[in-house]
């Protein structure tokens, strides 16, 4: 059976990372969570304070960064992590979100990273998220998919997913940093996200979770063939 690409963009808080997860259980597929790779990037920068408008200090922090995905010894899962150490945890808190964007705006940033997973991509059978795939790491992809949901409604998602790790972030708060994100992110000179020509449109914020993962499951079944 041949394997192909699948590429899931969209907005910030639409379920992307949980709907691919579960498109790549689903076909056996390998999951790749391409927003972990900038949040990773971003937290790296912010240790090492980088001054995002000095090239050289961009150059520098890039040349010291590794990112990656490993399987985390004490839960069997595929987490992130920054120069050999667990940063799955670190990289969601509110610190990071709220510089993500600023870091993601890169030239050099986007250079590094997107080559990354393109490598990640080869082999195919893979699913990756975010705001680029279908149009700039994989304008090739045999499936993309582009996710979109309400605002309140992704907001109102995302503080009960932040409320399972055990904090309770105002839902304002999070209404303003995905509605800031998605400007950023949409308007960037760099790969901004854009829904691509050939992506199937879902708007999730009616739909239930299984729901969206069955449809895009059966649209890369009859891409398999
Ligand atoms: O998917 P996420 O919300 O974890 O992504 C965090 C940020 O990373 C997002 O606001 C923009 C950036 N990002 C990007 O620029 N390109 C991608 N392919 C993935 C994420």
């Amino acid at each position: 059976m041949s394997k192909i690409v699948i590429a899931i963009d969209g907005f910030s808080g639409c379920g992307k990372s949980s709907t691919a997860k579960a498109v790549a259980k689903a076909l056996g597929y390998t999951y790749i969570d391409s927003g972990a790779m900038y949040r990773a990037a971003t937290l790296h920068f912010l240790n090492n304070r980088t001054v995002l408008t000095n090239p050289k200090d961009v150059e520098k922090s890039l040349g010291s960064m590794e990112v990656g995905f490993q399987i985390n010894p004490n839960n069997g899962k595929q987490e992130a992590y920054l120069n050999g150490l667990n940063v799955e945890d670190e990289i969601r808190t509110m610190r990071v979100s709220d510089y993500v964007s600023e870091v993601s705006k890169i030239k050099e940033v986007r250079q590094e990273l997107v080559s990354q997973q393109q490598k990640l991509g080869k082999k195919k059978g893979v699913v990756m998220d975010g705001r680029d795939i279908g149009t700039v790491v994989f304008p090739d992809a045999e499936l993309k998919v582009f996710m979109t949901a309400d605002l309140s409604i992704r907001a109102e998602r995302r503080q009960k997913e932040i409320l399972e790790k055990g904090d309770l972030v105002e839902i304002q708060k999070i209404i303003d940093n995905l509605d800031e994100r998605d400007k950023t992110d949409s308007s960037r000179k760099e790969s901004p996200l854009k829904k691509a020509e050939d992506a199937v449109e879902i708007d999730t914020s009616f739909l239930e979770f299984e729901d969206q993962v069955d449809r895009i499951v059966s649209l890369a079944k009859e891409k398999i063939g």
